[in-house]
């Protein structure tokens, strides 16, 4: 079993799309049991909300339901629970480790490191373009789930 944390700065765009986009790949590969999959906030700001109105339709565009995700704020213990953290951009894995007073064991990555175009993923929060977002995340977690299915 793989525990997997997506961290971004709300919990509320990036991350959320990345655990529902990993979710579905998984499912298609028919992997649910070798997987723990959620998301979590650096910052408190939207703590309790959902997943942003633009980032949920861009995922139902696609056939992806969110529903019953709202914002939380990852934790010191996510650290120890969790077997790979990973954030949207160099921000994030800055204020992870903060969070997680370091990264003793290696477990914080940036996602788009997996791919062979390791960049922030597109932060729409700014850009205003969900589906760019979502190319990002879809790569992204494409290769991280063919990574680990080589492991
Ligand atoms: P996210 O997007 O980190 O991808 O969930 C943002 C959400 C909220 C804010 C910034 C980015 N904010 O400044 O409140």
């Amino acid at each position: 079993m793989t525990k997997i944390l997506f961290v971004c700065l709300g919990n509320i765009c990036r991350s959320p799309m990345a655990e529902f986009i990993m979710k579905s790949l998984i499912a298609k590969n028919g992997l649910e049991k070798d997987f723990e999959i959620a998301s979590a906030a650096t910052g408190k700001e939207e703590e309790g909300n959902a997943v942003y109105p633009p980032a949920k339709r861009e995922l139902l565009s696609h056939g992806i339901s969110c529903e019953g995700k709202f914002a939380r704020r990852m934790t010191r213990e996510d650290y120890d629970y969790y077997d790979l953290l990973i954030g949207m951009d160099e921000s994030n894995i800055k204020n992870m480790k903060i969070i997680a007073k370091g990264d003793k064991d290696s477990k914080i990555h940036m996602l788009m490191d997996y791919t062979d175009t390791p960049k922030s993923v597109a932060d729409p929060w700014y850009t205003g373009d969900f589906t760019e977002t979502w190319n990002d995340c879809l790569k992204g977690c494409t290769c991280l789930l063919e990574s680990l299915k080589r492991q």
